[in-house]
């Protein structure tokens, strides 16, 4: 629809004016319009692959600004060079469209020339939001379980278990030797070292010292505990040498780990619960099941 038309029904007037005509079909702008889309839907694309193959967050936002980018830049060229210009005045004494003004619009809709009418802007349109609906699903597999992931464990249970190797921070498997005298080394159930609730510690004392075995029992004095204090959770990880005291940094709780790691000072109330271990054949430490008492916080002992 071209230069300035007007229209007269039954009680309204309606003026219609387009100052700028559209693009003939086939023009680079609609050339132009199919390639952001299809930029879009590859970003759509990539954004499902990223999140597929675990490529992380930074990847699947790059996909998904692609993908709006694309949609963004060929959604405006549609209507920047495409759509009718100018400005548009319409003038009404009722909300019914008057005859004349639905055959306006149908012969708007219906011209060869009409933008909703080429099938390959439609096309590459449909295809870009197919694969942005199709991308949008993706997250839902977030809600399943993973696969080979393990059943919901109950409360109380931790990945220690019979066999369980200990590895320190780097993932290495500990031998006895590895854990010096009198000095803190963090452990951690190998393969599993990222539950939140297994994080512990091994530390070689002498015999002799210990007034109350660990509750873990101990190699020759090489024992091991929950690295959880039991008052609100935090890592006890200060350990003063030449004591057998392990200090809490949160409310400074003191656990004596030479009297079975009972709480000698500050707000905790449990001892740290022991962690069974013994030296495999392959001359690993590993467990012998899990620990002695349910690790971190016990508020639900409280009375
Ligand atoms: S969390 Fe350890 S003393 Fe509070």
């Amino acid at each position: 629809m071209t230069g300035r038309q007007r229209a007269e029904g039954e009680g309204q007037v309606v003026a219609v004016r387009a100052d700028r005509p559209p693009s003939p079909t086939g023009s680079g702008a609609s050339r132009g319009i199919v390639a952001a889309f299809l930029v879009s839907a590859a970003g759509a694309v990539g954004f499902a692959a990223a999140y597929g193959l675990g490529g992380g967050t930074r990847w699947e936002g790059v996909g998904l600004a692609v993908a709006f980018a694309g949609l963004a830049v060929g959604l405006a060229l549609w209507g920047r060079h495409l759509a009718p210009g100018g400005g548009y005045v319409e003038e009404h004494e009722g909300f019914a469209p008057a005859p004349d003004e639905q055959a306006l619009t149908a012969a708007a809709l219906t011209a060869p020339d009409s933008p909703v009418r080429r099938r390959g802007l439609l096309a590459a349109l449909g295809l870009a939001l197919t694969a942005l609906g199709a991308a949008a699903l993706f997250p839902l597999r977030s809600l399943l379980p993973r696969p080979g992931a393990r059943p919901v464990r109950a409360l109380g249970e931790t990945p220690w278990g019979p066999g369980v190797r200990l590895v320190d921070d780097n993932g290495r498997p500990l031998r006895p030797r590895d854990v010096p005298a009198d000095t803190l080394v963090a452990v951690f159930p190998e393969g599993d070292a990222g539950a939140g609730d297994a994080p512990a510690f091994a530390v070689r004392l002498e015999p002799a010292r210990f007034s109350r075995p660990p509750a873990g029992g101990h190699l020759d004095g090489l024992a091991a505990w929950s690295l959880l204090c039991t008052h609100a959770g935090c890592p006890v990880r200060l350990y003063l040498k030449g004591t057998g005291r392990i200090l809490c940094p949160c409310h400074q709780s003191s656990f004596d780990l030479l009297a079975g790691a009972r709480p000698v000072a500050g707000p905790a109330a449990r001892a740290l619960p022991g962690l069974p271990i013994e030296v495999g054949p392959d001359g690993f430490l590993r467990a012998t099941g899990d620990f002695t008492a349910p690790p971190g916080a016990g508020f639900w002992d409280t009375p």
